[in-house]
């Protein structure tokens, strides 16, 4: 029997590539850029499935040109970029890769938001410019974590892992969930007050977001929110970058609305070098890295392989964000 056609549109690691390969006749994307729309066009009009990223936009155009599609898996948690509508109206099942990057994402919202408090970027950047010459009394001070509140926005599974962190800085911990993330197990914690948005906002030093991007947590973070927060807060983003109104922050950072911002996701993304929030000096950007462990991003792989080869085979997607195709 002929191995069944799949499109992977960027490499992803060897431990994911080479089951598949042994599998499936792969269609790989060699180079580590975004698939051209084109290429995926023409691609994907043979294939069975596809292994995609977060980078790749599966909107119904494309899910549309894909005749023989049975099976769809993201290498990602998020799966904002995938038409989800249309592949459950064709009955492909949609995989993504919930769970293996929980606690390597929380450590990441945790190391920005120590960075930013404590200004680490900044410190390193003296010394490489060669400016320390002596200990100073005043020299880049910082906020504490131990003692200040944290809010958490978006209490699922990376929420609940930042809490966990939180706990053991000694913070004080509020938190509220968003409508679209079902509840978890092990949510319930003395030491995490559910609160709503607006309080969370008011009383944080430090916010983090968690929440998945959908039509109601698109900018869910605008000016209002912004002008509720402490002039002294700190906001971290690891979610996706449109949850935040980067205009608003971009302004709110550039009044004093607030004192900093650390941004794994943007939007858009990558920001552009003449996007107000890329010449904001409170504003620390870094490449939407929050899961990058060597580790963490392996497991993703072998997840999407496995939620692929399931859906080839017809049986059940472990990880499906669609579970309607099956009713
Ligand atoms: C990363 O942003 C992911 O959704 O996995």
């Amino acid at each position: 029997m002929s191995k069944p056609l799949v499109l992977v549109t960027r490499q992803i690691p060897d431990v994911g590539l080479d089951r598949l390969n042994e599998e499936c006749h792969v269609i790989l994307w060699e180079h580590d850029s975004v698939a051209p729309r084109d290429w995926v066009l023409e691609h994907i009009r043979e294939a069975a499935g596809v292994v995609s990223l977060l980078t790749d936009v599966l909107d119904a155009t494309v899910i549309a040109s894909a005749p023989f599609l049975k099976v769809v898996s993201t290498m990602a948690v998020g799966f904002d970029n995938i038409d989800i509508e249309e592949c459950s109206t064709r009955r492909i099942p949609v995989g993504h890769t919930p769970g293996v990057l929980t606690e390597t994402t929380a450590d990441f919202a945790f190391a920005l938001l120590i960075t930013v408090a404590r200004k680490i970027v900044e410190g390193a950047r003296y010394v490489k410019d060669g400016h320390w010459k002596t200990w100073s009394p005043t020299l880049l001070l910082g906020q504490d974590l131990h003692g200040a509140t944290l809010g958490i926005v978006g209490y699922g599974r990376i929420g609940q892992a930042v809490a966990r962190r939180a706990k053991g800085f000694g913070m004080r911990i509020l938190a509220c969930r968003s409508s679209a993330q079902a509840p978890t197990h092990g949510e319930d914690d003395d030491d995490v007050e559910l609160v709503d948005l607006p309080t969370v906002l008011a009383e944080s030093d430090f916010v983090s977001l968690h929440v998945p991007y959908t039509q109601a947590t698109h900018h869910l973070i605008g000016k209002c929110e912004l002008e509720r927060m402490k002039g002294s807060a700190i906001l971290v983003n690891t979610s996706r970058g449109a949850v935040i109104d980067s205009n608003a922050l971009a302004a709110a950072l550039s009044a004093g609305d607030i004192a900093a911002a650390a941004l794994d996701v943007t939007d858009p993304e990558p920001i552009p070098l003449d996007h107000a929030l890329f010449h904001e000096p409170q504003c620390l950007i870094v490449p939407h890295m929050a899961s990058a462990s060597i580790a963490t991003r392996e497991r993703m792989a072998v997840m999407a392989v496995e939620n692929l080869l399931a859906g080839l085979q017809g049986t059940r997607v472990p990880f499906v964000v669609n579970p309607e195709v099956y009713r």
